[in-house]
């Protein structure tokens, strides 16, 4: 008995923005990008691209997928730490988009674990209400809160939207099991601040903008141990071993984050799927991103088990296990 995924999809920005184009930019080079993150592309919103519209279509190719008309759709949850406005939420103009009549909407904010977090939120609203559609969606602008004069972060962020579709069903598959953690002591390591909801009175005079800020190793080092930790938590909670994983599917941060997390896993990188090298860094889009493009190979079968895990700022993270 669980939520079970019925369709994905996804949906990035056309233009493609490489390390070379980066150079021209910023004092780096393709060869240290690559050698640090992994990343060699990234996708960057121009207009009509607004974080809505991409969570719009990879929705649309979603509800295709499933078989699933707007009037179906009975929540919207977009996670997301990019809204085009923060008020009203990125779901509310997807409901628009979409003409969903009959949904309920809203944001949730959990920065890179967004999809994670909103995922084990969705699946506890089907438990309950047991004939609702559901649409999770994590989309991200992050090129818009990204400042292109800081070489530490502009490198690693990019753009794009992932959607799913879920709905109760009497079987042993969907979301079988999540573990989600936060320490907001933490926060600044990794944050956003500046917005214009800011009280100028409190708000740091030197104030950057609503830019991204990261103390990169620092970063670094708490994501490795927290994925580890929240993944081996639940393989112990749901007594299975990591190899009884079909697929995991862990957030795209940056290449070296995952090497590492794997080879303290033990996983065998042919059961992971990596797609970092293209996107970038989408924060809460990059989950249901690869998960679409995983689905879409063929690369996920049915009763398959698949992980997943993330890291971002709060700090939010966590892993979830999922039966397809
Ligand atoms: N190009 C060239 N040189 C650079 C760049 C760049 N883009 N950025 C920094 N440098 C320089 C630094 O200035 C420094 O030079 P210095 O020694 O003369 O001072 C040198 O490179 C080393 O800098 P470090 O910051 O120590 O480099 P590090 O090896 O730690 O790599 C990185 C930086 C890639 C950011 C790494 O710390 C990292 O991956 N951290 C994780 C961050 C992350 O993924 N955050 C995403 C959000 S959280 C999440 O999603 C999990």
């Amino acid at each position: 008995m669980g939520a079970v995924i019925l369709g994905t999809g996804s949906c990035l920005p056309d233009r493609v923005l490489s390390n070379h184009d980066l150079e021209e930019i910023v004092d780096t080079n393709d060869e240290w990008v690559r050698s640090r993150t992994g990343i060699a592309t990234r996708r960057i919103s121009g207009e009509g691209e607004e974080v809505y519209r991409l969570a719009t279509v990879a929705a649309q190719r979603a509800m295709e997928m499933a078989n699933v008309t707007a009037d179906e759709i009975d929540l919207i949850i977009v996670a997301t730490i990019s809204p085009h406005m923060i008020m009203p939420s990125c779901a509310c103009f997807v409901q628009k988009e979409l003409g969903a009549a009959n949904a309920f909407a809203y944001d949730l904010n959990a920065a890179c674990s967004g999809f994670l977090y909103s995922l084990d939120t969705a699946s506890k609203h089907a438990l309950v209400d047991r004939d609702k559609t559901i649409l999770v969606i994590g989309a991200e602008t992050l090129s818009a809160r990204t400042n292109w004069e800081d070489r530490n972060t502009c490198i690693l962020f990019g753009d794009g939207a992932g959607a799913i579709v879920m709905r109760y069903a009497e079987n042993n598959r969907g979301v079988l099991a999540s573990e989600l953690f936060s320490d907001g002591n933490l926060w600044k390591l990794l944050h956003m601040h500046g917005a214009p909801s800011c009280n100028p009175a409190i708000d740091p005079p030197d104030n950057p903008g609503p830019y991204m800020l990261m103390e990169g190793r620092e970063v670094f080092k708490y994501a490795v141990r927290a994925m580890e930790n929240a993944v081996l938590q639940l393989l112990e909670k749901e007594k299975i071993s990591i190899d009884d994983i079909s697929l995991m599917i862990p957030h795209q941060a940056n290449i070296r984050i995952l090497n590492k997390l794997l080879s303290r896993l033990g996983v065998k990188q042919e059961k992971v799927f990596i797609n970092v090298q293209k996107y970038g860094n989408t924060s809460a889009a990059s989950i249901p991103i690869a998960l679409d493009e995983a689905n879409r190979e063929g690369l996920i079968k049915h009763g398959d088990l698949l992980l997943i895990c993330s890291f971002g700022g709060g700090f939010t993270w966590g892993a979830g296990l999922l039966r397809w």
